[in-house]
Protein backbone atom coordinates (compact mmCIF):
# COMPACT_ATOMS: atom_id res chain seq x y z
CA UNK A 1 0.00 0.00 0.00
CA UNK A 2 1.46 3.61 -1.38
CA UNK A 3 -1.12 5.65 -0.89
CA UNK A 4 -4.91 5.44 0.78
CA UNK A 5 -7.31 6.99 -1.27
CA UNK A 6 -9.91 4.31 -2.06
CA UNK A 7 -11.47 0.94 -0.88
CA UNK A 8 -11.48 -0.18 -4.28
CA UNK A 9 -8.96 -3.18 -5.11
CA UNK A 10 -8.10 -3.25 -1.52
CA UNK A 11 -8.43 -7.24 -0.21
CA UNK A 12 -10.09 -8.39 2.41
CA UNK A 13 -6.94 -9.70 4.17
CA UNK A 14 -5.40 -5.81 3.25
CA UNK A 15 -8.36 -4.50 4.94
CA UNK A 16 -8.42 -6.64 7.77
CA UNK A 17 -4.41 -6.17 9.02
CA UNK A 18 -5.57 -2.43 8.83
CA UNK A 19 -8.59 -2.55 11.16
CA UNK A 20 -6.64 -5.46 13.29
CA UNK A 21 -4.07 -2.80 13.40
CA UNK A 22 -5.96 -0.03 14.41
CA UNK A 23 -7.51 -2.41 17.41
CA UNK A 24 -4.03 -2.88 18.89
CA UNK A 25 -3.18 0.09 18.78
CA UNK A 26 -6.47 1.64 20.70
CA UNK A 27 -5.52 -1.26 23.33
CA UNK A 28 -2.26 -1.19 23.77
CA UNK A 29 -0.78 2.38 22.42
CA UNK A 30 2.25 2.50 20.10
CA UNK A 31 5.77 3.22 19.80
CA UNK A 32 6.40 7.22 18.11
CA UNK A 33 7.80 6.45 14.61
CA UNK A 34 12.01 7.15 14.73
CA UNK A 35 13.22 10.33 12.58
CA UNK A 36 11.98 13.99 11.77
CA UNK A 37 8.29 13.63 9.92
CA UNK A 38 6.15 16.03 8.11
CA UNK A 39 2.45 15.34 7.43
CA UNK A 40 0.63 18.50 5.23
CA UNK A 41 -3.21 18.14 6.28
CA UNK A 42 -4.80 20.07 3.25
CA UNK A 43 -8.32 20.72 3.81
CA UNK A 44 -10.23 22.45 1.12
CA UNK A 45 -13.81 21.58 2.68
CA UNK A 46 -14.97 22.14 6.33
CA UNK A 47 -13.87 19.27 8.94
CA UNK A 48 -14.17 19.07 12.67
CA UNK A 49 -13.64 15.05 13.03
CA UNK A 50 -11.39 14.08 10.47
CA UNK A 51 -9.15 16.89 10.58
CA UNK A 52 -8.89 16.79 14.60
CA UNK A 53 -8.40 13.40 14.72
CA UNK A 54 -5.51 13.60 12.26
CA UNK A 55 -3.88 16.18 14.36
CA UNK A 56 -3.52 13.55 17.00
CA UNK A 57 -3.12 10.77 15.34
CA UNK A 58 -0.01 12.54 13.87
CA UNK A 59 1.03 13.87 16.77
CA UNK A 60 0.98 10.48 18.85
CA UNK A 61 2.65 8.91 15.79
CA UNK A 62 5.49 11.73 16.82
CA UNK A 63 4.49 13.15 13.23
CA UNK A 64 4.55 16.80 13.29
CA UNK A 65 1.66 18.14 11.52
CA UNK A 66 2.99 21.26 9.23
CA UNK A 67 0.19 24.26 9.55
CA UNK A 68 -2.19 25.38 6.12
CA UNK A 69 -5.55 27.17 6.18
CA UNK A 70 -6.78 27.06 2.35
CA UNK A 71 -7.92 30.71 3.14
CA UNK A 72 -4.75 32.07 4.48
CA UNK A 73 -2.67 30.35 1.49
CA UNK A 74 -1.76 30.88 -1.81
CA UNK A 75 -4.47 29.10 -3.04
CA UNK A 76 -6.37 32.75 -2.56
CA UNK A 77 -4.08 34.10 -5.27
CA UNK A 78 -5.20 31.15 -7.50
CA UNK A 79 -2.38 28.82 -6.69
CA UNK A 80 -3.56 25.20 -7.85
CA UNK A 81 -3.92 21.95 -5.45
CA UNK A 82 -1.39 20.27 -7.40
CA UNK A 83 1.15 22.93 -7.33
CA UNK A 84 0.38 23.59 -3.23
CA UNK A 85 0.41 19.95 -2.91
CA UNK A 86 3.91 19.73 -5.17
CA UNK A 87 5.21 22.76 -2.77
CA UNK A 88 4.26 20.92 0.33
CA UNK A 89 6.47 18.04 -1.16
CA UNK A 90 9.61 20.10 -2.41
CA UNK A 91 9.39 21.86 1.36
CA UNK A 92 9.88 18.39 3.15
CA UNK A 93 6.50 16.71 4.02
CA UNK A 94 6.55 13.21 4.29
CA UNK A 95 2.62 12.49 4.05
CA UNK A 96 -0.40 14.17 2.23
CA UNK A 97 -3.60 14.44 3.81
CA UNK A 98 -6.22 15.87 1.07
CA UNK A 99 -9.81 16.68 1.42
CA UNK A 100 -11.36 18.64 -1.60
CA UNK A 101 -14.63 19.23 -2.68
CA UNK A 102 -13.64 17.57 -6.42
CA UNK A 103 -14.03 13.54 -6.55
CA UNK A 104 -11.23 11.82 -7.70
CA UNK A 105 -8.51 14.72 -6.51
CA UNK A 106 -6.46 12.32 -4.15
CA UNK A 107 -6.36 9.80 -7.13
CA UNK A 108 -4.73 12.46 -9.30
CA UNK A 109 -2.37 13.32 -6.75
CA UNK A 110 -1.00 9.86 -5.86
CA UNK A 111 -0.37 9.34 -9.54
CA UNK A 112 1.67 12.61 -9.08
CA UNK A 113 4.12 12.95 -6.21
CA UNK A 114 6.00 10.35 -4.53
CA UNK A 115 5.25 10.68 -1.29
CA UNK A 116 2.04 9.16 0.41
CA UNK A 117 -1.83 10.31 -0.26
CA UNK A 118 -4.27 9.58 2.02
CA UNK A 119 -7.85 11.08 1.30
CA UNK A 120 -9.71 12.65 3.46
CA UNK A 121 -13.11 12.97 1.43
CA UNK A 122 -13.42 13.83 -2.10
CA UNK A 123 -16.73 15.44 -3.15
CA UNK A 124 -18.78 12.67 -3.63
CA UNK A 125 -15.89 10.20 -4.18
CA UNK A 126 -14.58 8.42 -1.30
CA UNK A 127 -13.83 9.00 2.57
CA UNK A 128 -11.87 5.72 2.86
CA UNK A 129 -10.20 6.75 6.50
CA UNK A 130 -14.10 7.37 7.80
CA UNK A 131 -14.81 3.26 6.37
CA UNK A 132 -11.85 2.27 8.76
CA UNK A 133 -13.17 3.57 11.45
CA UNK A 134 -16.26 2.27 10.82
CA UNK A 135 -15.07 -0.85 10.28
CA UNK A 136 -13.18 -1.04 13.04
CA UNK A 137 -16.33 0.14 15.50
CA UNK A 138 -18.12 -2.95 13.99
CA UNK A 139 -15.03 -5.41 14.56
CA UNK A 140 -15.24 -4.34 18.19
CA UNK A 141 -19.07 -5.41 18.30
CA UNK A 142 -18.98 -8.48 16.34
CA UNK A 143 -15.06 -9.43 15.90
CA UNK A 144 -15.97 -10.62 12.58
CA UNK A 145 -17.85 -9.04 9.03
CA UNK A 146 -18.61 -12.19 7.52
CA UNK A 147 -22.58 -12.67 7.26
CA UNK A 148 -23.38 -9.25 9.51
CA UNK A 149 -26.54 -7.36 7.34
CA UNK A 150 -25.13 -3.98 7.33
CA UNK A 151 -27.86 -0.98 6.18
CA UNK A 152 -26.63 1.98 4.68
CA UNK A 153 -29.35 4.30 5.35
CA UNK A 154 -30.17 8.16 3.94
CA UNK A 155 -28.67 10.25 1.26
CA UNK A 156 -26.69 7.28 -0.57
CA UNK A 157 -26.21 9.10 -3.78
CA UNK A 158 -24.20 12.20 -2.57
CA UNK A 159 -22.40 10.41 0.49
CA UNK A 160 -18.53 9.39 -0.31
CA UNK A 161 -19.06 7.33 3.55
CA UNK A 162 -21.45 5.36 1.59
CA UNK A 163 -19.75 4.39 -1.45
CA UNK A 164 -16.78 3.30 0.70
CA UNK A 165 -18.53 1.44 3.46
CA UNK A 166 -20.88 -0.37 0.24
CA UNK A 167 -17.44 -1.19 -1.38
CA UNK A 168 -15.41 -2.62 1.82
CA UNK A 169 -18.10 -4.14 3.67
CA UNK A 170 -18.74 -5.87 0.93
CA UNK A 171 -15.12 -7.35 -0.01
CA UNK A 172 -15.48 -8.75 3.59
CA UNK A 173 -18.18 -10.62 3.23
CA UNK A 174 -20.91 -8.72 4.65
CA UNK A 175 -24.70 -7.92 4.04
CA UNK A 176 -25.13 -4.70 2.59
CA UNK A 177 -28.81 -3.14 2.20
CA UNK A 178 -29.89 0.26 0.68
CA UNK A 179 -32.49 2.72 2.02
CA UNK A 180 -33.03 5.64 1.55
CA UNK A 181 -35.48 8.41 -0.46
CA UNK A 182 -35.82 7.63 -4.08
CA UNK A 183 -34.22 10.70 -5.80
CA UNK A 184 -31.24 9.71 -3.70
CA UNK A 185 -30.79 6.39 -4.98
CA UNK A 186 -27.53 5.53 -6.34
CA UNK A 187 -27.53 3.02 -8.91
CA UNK A 188 -23.30 2.35 -9.42
CA UNK A 189 -23.85 0.59 -6.03
CA UNK A 190 -25.42 -3.11 -6.93
CA UNK A 191 -27.04 -3.58 -3.46
CA UNK A 192 -30.35 -4.01 -2.67
CA UNK A 193 -32.67 -1.72 -1.55
CA UNK A 194 -35.18 -2.08 1.34
CA UNK A 195 -37.65 0.09 3.08
CA UNK A 196 -36.48 1.93 6.15
CA UNK A 197 -39.35 -0.36 8.47
CA UNK A 198 -37.81 -3.17 6.41
CA UNK A 199 -34.01 -2.16 7.14
CA UNK A 200 -34.67 -1.81 11.26
CA UNK A 201 -35.65 -5.84 11.17
CA UNK A 202 -32.74 -7.16 9.37
CA UNK A 203 -30.29 -4.50 10.63
CA UNK A 204 -26.82 -5.93 12.87
CA UNK A 205 -25.58 -2.84 11.98
CA UNK A 206 -27.31 0.71 11.19
CA UNK A 207 -25.15 3.23 9.05
CA UNK A 208 -27.34 6.33 8.82
CA UNK A 209 -25.79 9.53 6.65
CA UNK A 210 -25.86 12.88 7.06
CA UNK A 211 -27.66 14.59 4.61
CA UNK A 212 -24.95 16.06 2.24
CA UNK A 213 -27.42 20.04 1.85
CA UNK A 214 -24.00 21.08 0.18
CA UNK A 215 -24.02 18.66 -2.43
CA UNK A 216 -27.97 19.25 -3.13
CA UNK A 217 -29.16 22.09 -6.15
CA UNK A 218 -31.63 23.03 -3.72
CA UNK A 219 -31.66 23.56 -0.16
CA UNK A 220 -34.97 21.51 1.54
CA UNK A 221 -36.53 21.80 4.89
CA UNK A 222 -36.31 18.24 6.05
CA UNK A 223 -38.55 19.15 9.50
CA UNK A 224 -41.32 20.39 7.14
CA UNK A 225 -41.26 17.29 4.45
CA UNK A 226 -41.30 14.66 7.74
CA UNK A 227 -38.38 13.03 6.75
CA UNK A 228 -37.45 11.64 9.92
CA UNK A 229 -40.56 10.42 10.06
CA UNK A 230 -40.61 8.61 6.49
CA UNK A 231 -36.79 7.56 6.35
CA UNK A 232 -34.95 8.41 9.62
CA UNK A 233 -34.68 6.46 12.92
CA UNK A 234 -37.71 7.42 15.41
CA UNK A 235 -38.04 6.28 19.05
CA UNK A 236 -40.06 3.79 18.01
CA UNK A 237 -38.29 2.06 14.87
CA UNK A 238 -35.29 1.96 17.43
CA UNK A 239 -37.56 0.21 19.49
CA UNK A 240 -38.04 -2.68 16.93
CA UNK A 241 -34.33 -3.24 16.29
CA UNK A 242 -32.87 -6.70 16.82
CA UNK A 243 -31.89 -6.56 20.05
CA UNK A 244 -28.34 -6.50 19.74
CA UNK A 245 -28.00 -4.05 16.60
CA UNK A 246 -25.98 -1.19 16.82
CA UNK A 247 -26.66 2.35 15.23
CA UNK A 248 -23.35 4.18 13.60
CA UNK A 249 -23.25 7.70 11.95
CA UNK A 250 -20.06 9.36 10.62
CA UNK A 251 -21.67 12.45 11.88
CA UNK A 252 -22.00 15.79 11.97
CA UNK A 253 -25.80 14.50 12.61
CA UNK A 254 -28.40 16.46 11.81
CA UNK A 255 -30.57 15.81 15.32
CA UNK A 256 -33.89 15.54 14.84
CA UNK A 257 -33.50 14.57 10.67
CA UNK A 258 -31.51 11.34 10.61
CA UNK A 259 -31.60 10.38 13.65
CA UNK A 260 -34.15 11.19 16.66
CA UNK A 261 -32.25 13.50 18.72
CA UNK A 262 -32.66 11.02 21.63
CA UNK A 263 -30.93 8.28 19.90
CA UNK A 264 -27.69 9.64 19.35
CA UNK A 265 -26.47 9.21 22.92
CA UNK A 266 -28.95 5.62 23.16
CA UNK A 267 -27.78 2.48 24.62
CA UNK A 268 -27.13 1.22 21.29
CA UNK A 269 -25.63 4.42 19.54
CA UNK A 270 -21.86 3.64 18.54
CA UNK A 271 -21.48 8.16 17.46
CA UNK A 272 -19.12 8.70 19.61
CA UNK A 273 -17.29 5.63 20.13
CA UNK A 274 -16.66 6.23 16.14
CA UNK A 275 -15.12 9.76 16.48
CA UNK A 276 -12.73 7.75 19.24
CA UNK A 277 -11.84 5.68 16.62
CA UNK A 278 -11.26 7.63 14.26
CA UNK A 279 -7.59 8.48 15.89
CA UNK A 280 -6.53 4.71 16.26
CA UNK A 281 -7.63 4.34 12.20
CA UNK A 282 -6.09 7.11 10.75
CA UNK A 283 -2.87 6.10 13.61
CA UNK A 284 -2.75 2.43 11.62
CA UNK A 285 -3.09 4.07 7.91
CA UNK A 286 -0.48 6.65 8.06
CA UNK A 287 1.90 4.02 10.35
CA UNK A 288 1.80 1.55 7.60
CA UNK A 289 2.32 3.83 5.05
CA UNK A 290 5.33 5.08 6.18
CA UNK A 291 7.11 1.83 7.50
CA UNK A 292 5.42 -0.89 5.45
CA UNK A 293 4.11 0.80 2.78
CA UNK A 294 5.05 -1.34 -0.32
CA UNK A 295 5.42 -4.77 2.04
CA UNK A 296 1.82 -5.72 2.63
CA UNK A 297 2.20 -9.40 1.86
CA UNK A 298 -1.56 -11.30 1.44
CA UNK A 299 0.10 -14.64 1.55
CA UNK A 300 2.11 -14.00 4.50
CA UNK A 301 -0.59 -12.29 6.54
CA UNK A 302 -3.24 -15.17 5.39
CA UNK A 303 -0.71 -17.50 6.70
CA UNK A 304 -0.08 -15.82 9.97
CA UNK A 305 -3.50 -15.70 10.30
CA UNK A 306 -4.40 -19.41 10.37
CA UNK A 307 -1.80 -19.74 12.58
CA UNK A 308 -3.56 -17.65 15.52
CA UNK A 309 -6.93 -18.71 14.42
N1 LIG B 1 -17.30 12.41 9.50
C1 LIG B 1 -16.57 13.45 9.05
O1 LIG B 1 -15.88 13.36 8.02
O2 LIG B 1 -16.67 14.56 9.84
P1 LIG B 1 -15.94 15.96 9.53
O3 LIG B 1 -16.56 16.51 8.27
O4 LIG B 1 -16.24 16.81 10.75
O5 LIG B 1 -14.49 15.69 9.35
Amino acid sequence: MEHFVTMKEKSAAEILQLVKRANEISQKGVNPLKGQIFAANLFFEPSTRTKTSFVVAERKLGIEPLEFMADHSSVTKGESIYDTAKTFEAIGANLIVVRHQEENIANQLAESLSIPVINAGDGTGEHPTQCLLDLVTIYQEYQKFKGLKVVIAGDIKHSRVARSNAIALSTLGCEVYLTGKEEWHDDSLAFSYVSMDEAIEIADVMMLLRIQHERHQQRTSMQQEGYLEKYGLTVEREAKMKKHAIILHPAPVNRGVEIDTNLVECERSRIFKQMKNGVVARMAVMETLLTKGGNFNEEDFNKRQAFIG
